[in-house]
């Protein structure tokens, strides 16, 4: 370690408590105050914790030195909901999981799903006519993340979930909800012991463990050539031992992926319906872009490439409201940062949410302006200025999957509505694990006016 490495800034906390308080309260304020102090920051959270907020940062931590920075304690304690899964394994047997895991998400096998997403979609579309019709309010966020459930379910396991959908959405919920207090607890109690938080969250877990344990069932004993996920997690072999996925292993995996696989898409929806409904002129281009490219007709994976705004319009969503606004990592050995020591054992915080808005690579960052990712407006952007799906070797596995679900749903939903917030509703993010709207979305629908013939 050079001689010049100093101890980062740490801005203002309280006395013994530190910065726990602020935390727990709000995140997203006290990361915003706590980067006026410089790209590298210490924070007074449980251990000793940096806050790190340059591209060049990130891209150390994810990329250059990963092998430095394991997942660590934040990861440990969300254990109880994603076990040993890709998200949270470390060493070998998260390389083993990702080489066995990893051709199932080729594109050539995501695409495939391409026309499950808009049978889904139109589905609730379907639903939604009578909304539209007596001008009811609609939840968008829980509009949203049923329907991601409901695709995973389809694309996962080959089975349609709407019925059960309710109430896993619940169970989902209820655990998120109860790991959130957990991650944040100095020490949390163990999950046998019976307090009200525990028995909620072991009651959540037994009806996912139970339905997934059901629907792999079936799915061993379905005879039928249908393709999904499970399947082919199920056939999939180490590329260098031959070995196949215990049943821990795939229990395990599929309840991870069932989590990531919807969730995120869930909230960036959301997230994109707020904002287009603030900015009526990014909608209006949207939805001439739609029109020009598709008119009525729904939706291929071969289109995409030609919807650029809508392209764009999802980026710029995750660049304001990652659905994913903190990625941890613990040091194993000593590092340095930004010309600041980083002690092995202390916790990095990285924020997508943060970095996104670094003045020094986005202008007007607040701003909703989905052309700053214009190739020239891109020009000389690093690339960890923008992380929404992480990077280095522990990137997103469904980045592509990710987009193109995203995409298909949102231009369907252009095709037939615009989406109106109902009056005065102003959202602000709710960081649980994933960011996501306080207060769901809340809005009302309108058919879209049809454009005058040319
Ligand atoms: C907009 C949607 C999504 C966002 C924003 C997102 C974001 C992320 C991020 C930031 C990470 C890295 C976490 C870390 O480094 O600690 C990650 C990992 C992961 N994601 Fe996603 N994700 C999305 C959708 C999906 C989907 C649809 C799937 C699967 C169907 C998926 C599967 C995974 C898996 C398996 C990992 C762990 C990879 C590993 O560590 O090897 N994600 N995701």
């Amino acid at each position: 370690m050079p001689l010049s490495a100093s101890k980062a800034p740490r801005p203002p906390g309280l006395p013994i408590v530190g910065h726990i308080p602020q935390w727990t309260k709000d995140p997203v304020k006290l990361m915003t105050e706590a980067a006026r102090y410089g790209d590298v920051v210490r924070l007074q959270l449980p251990g000793e914790t940096y806050l790190l907020n340059h591209p060049d940062h990130v891209k150390r931590v994810l990329q250059d030195n990963h092998l430095n920075y394991e997942k660590g304690w934040v990861f440990d304690r969300i254990k109880p909901y994603w076990g040993e899964s890709l998200l949270t394994a470390e060493g070998d047997h998260w390389r083993q999981q990702r080489r066995r895991v990893q051709p199932t998400f080729k594109r050539e096998h995501t695409v495939d799903f391409a026309p499950t997403i808009t049978r889904r979609t139109a589905e609730m579309l379907d639903r939604w006519q009578e909304s539209a019709e007596n001008g009811r309010e609609l939840v968008l966020y829980n509009e949203m993340t049923q329907l991601a459930l409901v695709i995973i379910g389809d694309v996962l396991f080959g089975v349609g979930l709407w019925k059960q959908v309710a109430e896993m959405a619940g169970a989902v919920q209820t655990a998120l909800r109860v790991l959130k207090t957990r991650v944040a607890a100095l020490l949390p109690l163990p999950l046998w012991i019976p307090t009200p938080q525990n028995r909620r969250f072991n009651r959540a877990m037994r009806t996912l463990n139970d339905g997934i344990a059901r629907i792999m069932e079936e799915n061993r004993r379905a005879e039928d050539g249908g393709r999904n996920f499970l399947k082919m997690l199920m056939e999939a072999r180490d590329s260098e031992t031959g070995e196949r996925m215990s049943d821990k292993q795939l229990h395990e995996e599929a309840i991870g992926m069932l989590q990531q696989g919807h969730d995120t898409i869930g909230e960036t929806l959301a997230w994109t319906w707020y904002l287009l409904s603030l900015h009526p002129e990014v909608e209006r281009k949207l939805y001439a872009e739609v029109t020009r490219v598709l008119g009525d007709r729904v939706p291929v994976v071969d289109d995409l490439a030609q919807l650029k705004y809508a392209n764009m319009v999802v980026q710029e969503s995750l660049r304001i409201f990652p659905p994913v606004w903190i990625i941890p990592r613990d040091a194993i050995k000593d590092d340095e940062i930004g010309g600041h020591r980083i002690p092995a054992g202390s916790t990095v915080l990285l924020s997508p949410y943060l970095t996104h808005r670094h003045s020094a690579f986005w202008e007007n960052p607040e701003g909703f302006d989905p052309e700053r990712f214009l190739p020239d407006r891109s020009k000389g952007r690093p690339r960890y200025a923008y992380f929404p799906f992480g990077g280095g070797p522990r990137l997103c596995m469904g980045v592509d999957m990710a987009i193109m679900e995203t995409l298909l749903i949102m231009v369907m939903v252009v095709q037939r509505y615009r989406l109106h917030l109902v009056s005065c509703h102003r959202e602000e993010p709710e960081c649980i694990l994933d960011m996501i709207p306080r207060h769901g979305v809340r809005a009302t629908l309108q058919k879209q006016a049809r454009p005058a013939p040319p």
